[in-house]
């Protein structure tokens, strides 16, 4: 049998894979009141940007048997326009044009959901978000201020959570960091305590086999003065999401922090010659960043978040270090990829989504995130 999703706002049944019958996808059953299924379709899916994390998220879109791409919009001027199928490097034509207007496209498409793209900034994609609930689409985000918005901006997120619930659909702010692996897998971890002293993350990644726009972000090739230069004018912007994640953990457990300390960004320097897709990091040159922030409690840090990444890491690794009862040492090593992660963690959050109550949701208001495992075989 397959697992059955209530959606308790609009009397329709996500169902997600059936394996008893002919239905092997994840299928929206619209039931009439006599409760006899009327109709039988697949998830239907707008892309809200289709940068880099984008492109590779419709990619995976395409491959799952139960989601059909019905809509993409970017405002980028090369793609508006053009077949998505062309834009995101698929090889063939999908006979959907990139458009630069959400509320046209989304008054054309009887769309489930919205899988959006575009910043790592509430300010930047406030509007955005908020033209898609006024369509009345759900929405799962990669913007990482969404992922926990009540650390960057209370009053939006709360305006968030107001209108979502108005228009009766659902927002999530997701990933791979922010969204799973310095907050979501803490949280999970914890659940195995009776008593936490203190909780230590560290990420250390090679940026080296990451996308064009991360290895940017994160300064690689650039020497130590022009890195400062842009780190000033905000033209990099660093690893964005530390506060975020400190601030669901301390929810989940409960713990009121005196504040959140976020140290200055320290760039790494390379001690050798490298070339990658974006970048020649030159020995002496920027490789990458180091951040830290702490969750303060009485003067002390309670939660510890040290994020690295940098071109040429040799040792790659996420590890969760619980000071408590049982004491807690996690390592997945290698580091889990960020940009095969991210996009894993959107599509799989779509039936969760969209099963979920209306409102500004979190990852720590969600079930346990999981894989829609029989919808991983390709199509
Ligand atoms: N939470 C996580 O774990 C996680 C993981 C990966 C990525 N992210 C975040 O996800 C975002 C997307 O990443 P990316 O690498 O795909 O970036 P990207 O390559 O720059 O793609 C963003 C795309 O959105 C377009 N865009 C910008 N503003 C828009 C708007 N108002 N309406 C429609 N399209 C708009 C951009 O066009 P222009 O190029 O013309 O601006 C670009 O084509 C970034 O902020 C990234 O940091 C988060």
């Amino acid at each position: 049998m397959g697992v059955d999703y209530e959606l308790p706002n609009d009397n329709r049944k996500y169902i997600l894979g059936n394996s008893s019958s002919s239905i092997d996808e994840l299928e929206i059953l619209q039931q009439k009141e006599d409760t006899h299924l009327s109709r039988t379709r697949r998830v239907k899916a707008v892309l809200y940007g289709v940068g880099a994390v984008g492109s590779l998220i419709a990619t995976e879109l395409l491959r799952r048997k139960g989601v059909e791409a019905v809509g993409a919009v970017d405002t980028a001027e090369e793609k508006v326009g053009k077949d998505l199928g062309d834009v995101i490097g698929l090889g063939r034509h999908l006979g959907t044009a990139v458009s630069n207007d959400i509320d046209s496209v989304l008054s054309k498409v009887d769309a489930d959901i919205v899988v959006h793209a575009t910043s790592s900034f509430l300010k930047d994609v406030y509007s955005q978000i908020v033209a898609v609930i006024k369509n009345g689409v759900s929405v799962v985000s990669t913007c990482e201020e969404l992922s926990y918005p009540y650390a960057t901006d209370r009053r939006s997120a709360e305006e968030i959570d107001r209108l979502a619930k108005e228009h009766g659909v659902t927002v999530l702010g997701a990933g791979i960091n922010p969204g799973f692996l310095m907050d979501t897998l803490v949280i999970v971890l914890t659940s195995v305590c009776q008593k936490i002293n203190r909780i230590e993350v560290k990420r250390v990644m090679n940026a080296t086999t990451r996308r064009a726009p991360f290895q940017k972000k994160i300064g690689a090739g650039l020497t130590v003065g022009e890195f400062e230069e842009k780190m000033r004018t905000k033209i990099i912007t660093g690893h964005v999401g530390l506060e975020q994640s400190i601030m669901m953990i301390a929810d989940a457990l409960g713990w009121k922090l005196g504040g959140i300390q976020v140290n200055a960004v320290e760039p790494i320097i390379a001690d050798r010659s490298t070339q990658t897709q974006a970048a020649k990091v030159e020995p002496g040159c920027v490789a990458g960043l180091r951040q830290t922030a702490m969750g303060m409690k009485r003067g002390k840090p309670i939660i510890v978040l040290d994020f690295q990444a940098y071109v040429g890491a040799t040792e790659e690794y996420d590890s969760i270090t619980i000071d408590g009862t049982p004491a807690i040492h996690e390592k997945i090593s290698p580091c889990i990829h960020g940009d095969i992660g991210t996009v894993a963690m959107i599509v799989n959050s779509i039936p969760k989504v969209l099963n979920a109550p209306p409102g500004l949701v979190t990852m720590k208001d969600l079930p346990i995130p999981s894989a829609w495992t029989e919808e991983l075989e390709p199509t």
